[in-house]
């Protein structure tokens, strides 16, 4: 289905992306678009935005540009599910619809954190860059409908989201710098990263 707002909306973040050098300017531009796109977000969504899955949050693509420079997801929580600990490696413009998301955030504190996330290609799985990484909890977000939370790479944002179990069924928008077709997952235990492929269903 085809919406004025919405067509508006990805012209916009189209326009920000490719006048923007800097992730942390593009994510400042976007914000308040994403939270104007948020009131009007039940004219657009379809059902297919809205498909969920018992055995795992859904991820529901709404736009993924042909030149990879964007892509936009509606992503329906049911309670309990939640993502691994991962980063984007880009920027990323999160917006709830509906429900409750909890984003629980990670610190990275090995020594080669200041480094690492500017000059190792992680989709090297035999780069140093990958293992040998300590992180420790930080605080947690809890986004209500019509909050709108940004994140910007080097440093990557490390973090967790999800629903609690308690929580109720939640739908939010997310727009990235590139298509989210994979991410780098973190282990605590193996204190290492992988890089993951991250499934969607098409609209
Ligand atoms: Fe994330």
């Amino acid at each position: 289905m085809s919406s004025p707002l919405l067509d508006r909306f990805i012209e916009d973040a189209q326009a920000c992306a490719s006048r923007y050098a800097s992730p942390a300017d593009c994510v400042d531009v976007i914000a308040p678009i994403m939270q104007r796109l948020l009131s009007h977000a039940e004219s657009f969504l379809t059902d297919a935005h809205l498909r969920s899955d018992p055995a795992h949050y859904t991820r529901n693509a709404i736009l993924m540009s042909a030149d990879g420079a964007l892509s936009l997801y509606a992503l329906v929580w049911l309670p309990g599910q939640w993502t691994p600990i991962h980063d984007h490696g880009s920027w990323g413009v999160v917006g709830v619809v509906q429900g409750m998301l909890e984003e629980r955030s990670y610190i990275r504190i090995d020594p080669n954190r200041a480094t690492d996330d500017n000059q190792i290609d992680k989709s090297d799985a035999t780069n140093n860059g990958d293992s040998n990484i300590d992180l420790v909890r930080g605080g947690v977000f809890l986004l209500a409908p019509g909050t709108v939370s940004t994140f910007v790479p080097n440093p990557d944002h490390i973090h967790v989201t999800g629903v609690p179990a308690n929580g109720q069924r939640t739908v939010s928008l997310h727009l990235y710098g590139r298509n989210m077709n994979h991410f780098c997952v973190y282990d605590l235990e193996k204190r290492a990263r992988t890089r993951v492929a991250l499934a969607h269903n098409e609209s």
